[in-house]
């Protein structure tokens, strides 16, 4: 057996995410690690000792026993003073440290002669350390919370129903900051059919709110808010005020606001004011996911759900934590690939590696020395800021034009496409080059109608598509039309009685296709309607 892995009981009051999970254990394991788990510890996330134990991992019954017996710890929050206490020289830690904001822990740590990596450290921008990124996937966790908890204190449907007892229209949910844990809220509100748009200083985003099914409201002021690293920098008054204009027209239309705009190092900047909260709909809903950070509204008190004005300002700094059993999965599996990374040998033992980027960014201290912060990456091995695992790039949508397509290639096409049409112009019979034209047209109005409707409109579009294909109507009228009309010629042959009772059947159910088609579209034209 190689190096053993601990997992303590989280300390910290109200955190219910452990840091490791049974399915996980079995990784661990299979890795060429013992495990370790402090008795109880993933019980509020739904995993019971029992389950670790048939993982194959030992159960420990005091916090003691467990710092003592591991030769690395695994935890979610930093370790408390007493936790610290507990440690001994040669061990390793991986943890969320936030060491610019906890320069004590650190002298402690390093006290202890210990090897610590903090998760929070990782270089978030190397695309091979995603699958190690605990912030993004805890932020993917608390944004779907938020929206959870926003349905939670909201007094209405998300998405706009239209009942026997009327029509409900759909809600209206405004996201300032289009992060991980945004862009997250954006997909969930939007997929439980409200109306969703966003905003974020950093304009590369708006692309990814788009595809998200969200639509993103810009500040009518022209300035770059990205800080480097893919992260947001303090804007300039002059930005700072068209902003509060615009937010507080978007907090007197919409019924939700979630905030989650943050700038590392710095205090929330405060978005929504009193007077904004003041000016919504009585009902409305505030989820403020920058709490622990001061907030981004005002009248938030964090870790607290409030009533002000007739809002619920909602202030809760464990979102993550509310869904314990996910962002713990999700949260153990970042550690593996840690794991995964330290120990190549698959044997159980680990190699801090400082020449590898992604290690020496998280390793905040090494045998007691401090080597946080780690020096920044080398330029071509930062990718520009891809949108986070939670993203997933849906069909463009209005708006949102697809990639365009180098000049010269472009060039070339339309060149054989020219001679390709010369040739059949030049060659084919008269008769073929009229149907040809049309089929041509054809295509070229159907891709136009069809790649310039927005995805979430596809359904009534093929709807009316649907209605309008009973055109096909007059090849029935035709047949039972008097000549005179327009029907068949003088001098041919009626048809027989047969057909034309049988024309007379169609054109009542190409009817019924035809006037219900456009009915059924209204309708559902209607509950987009804002
Ligand atoms: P965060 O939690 O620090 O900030 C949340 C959002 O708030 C950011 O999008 C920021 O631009 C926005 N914001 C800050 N001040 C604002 C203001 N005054 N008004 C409106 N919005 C404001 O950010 P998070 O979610 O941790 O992500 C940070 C960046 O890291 C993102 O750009 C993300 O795309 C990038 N990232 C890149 C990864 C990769 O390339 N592999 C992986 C994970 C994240």
């Amino acid at each position: 057996m190689g190096l053993k892995i601990g997992i303590p009981k989280e300390v910290f009051a109200g955190e219910r995410r452990a840091a490791s999970v049974p399915e996980v254990v079995e990784k661990l394991i299979k890795l060429g690690f013992a495990v370790a788990v402090e008795s109880g510890a993933g019980a509020s996330a739904n995993c019971d000792d029992d389950s670790y134990r048939a993982a194959g991992a030992e159960i420990i019954s005091s916090a003691a026993g467990l710092w003592a017996a591991s030769d690395i710890v695994f935890k979610v929050r930093g370790p408390s003073s007493d936790e610290v206490a507990l440690m001994h020289a040669g061990q390793t830690l991986i943890s969320f440290i936030w060491p610019a904001q906890n320069p004590e822990l650190m002298q402690e740590l390093a006290a202890k002669q210990v090897t610590v990596l903090a998760i929070d450290a990782l270089p978030r921008t190397l695309s091979r350390a995603q699958k190690m990124d605990a912030l993004t996937s805890q932020a993917g966790v608390t944004g779907y919370r938020a929206v959870i908890e926003a349905a939670n204190a909201f007094g209405r449907f998300f998405n706009g129903q239209i009942t026997a007892a009327g029509k409900v229209p759909p809600a209206k949910v405004f996201i300032a900051g289009a992060g991980v844990a945004g862009l997250a809220a954006i997909g969930t509100a939007a997929s439980l059919g409200a109306i969703v748009r966003a905003n974020d200083t950093r304009a590369e985003v708006a692309d990814q709110v788009v595809s998200l099914g969200g639509e993103f409201v810009k500040v009518d002021y022209v300035e770059e808010g990205s800080g480097g690293g893919g992260y947001a920098k303090v804007m300039s008054e002059g930005f700072q005020q068209a902003q509060r204009e615009m937010y507080a027209k978007q907090a007197s239309e919409v019924d939700i606001i979630i905030t989650t705009a943050l700038i590392p190092g710095k205090p929330a900047p405060k978005l929504i004011t009193a007077e904004m909260v003041r000016s919504m709909k009585p009902g409305s809903v505030i989820v403020d996911m920058a709490a622990e950070q001061g907030g981004n509204c005002e009248l938030t008190e964090p870790g607290q759900a409030v009533v002000k004005h007739g809002v619920t300002i909602v202030g809760f700094t464990d979102l993550a934590s509310r869904l314990a059993k996910q962002s713990s999965t999700l949260y153990g599996t970042n550690l593996f690939r840690v794991c995964e990374e330290l120990c190549k040998t698959k044997d159980g033992v680990i190699n801090v590696n400082m020449e590898d980027d992604a290690i020496r960014g998280l390793t905040v201290i090494k045998d007691g020395s401090i080597t946080w912060p780690a020096p920044a990456l080398k330029p071509a091995a930062v990718p520009a800021a891809k949108p986070a695992a939670a993203v997933q790039k849906k069909p463009q949508g209005h708006g949102a034009p697809s990639e365009p397509m180098a000049g010269s290639s472009l060039a070339i096409m339309f060149g054989v496409a020219a001679a390709l049409f010369w040739f059949v112009g030049a060659n084919a019979p008269a008769a073929f080059l009229g149907h040809f034209t049309v089929f041509v047209l054809a295509c070229f109005v159907g891709y136009m109608v069809v790649w310039n409707v927005t995805p979430a409109l596809h359904t009534p579009l093929m709807s009316v598509t649907n209605a309008i294909s009973s055109i096909i109507a007059i090849g029935a009228l035709v047949q039972i039309a008097p000549p005179m009309l327009g029907g068949l010629p003088p001098g041919s042959s009626r048809p027989d009685e047969l057909i034309r009772w049988l024309s007379v059947v169609a054109i009542v159910l190409t009817a019924i296709n035809m006037f219900g088609g456009f009915a059924v579209t209204q309708r559902m034209l209607a509950m987009f309607r804002k």
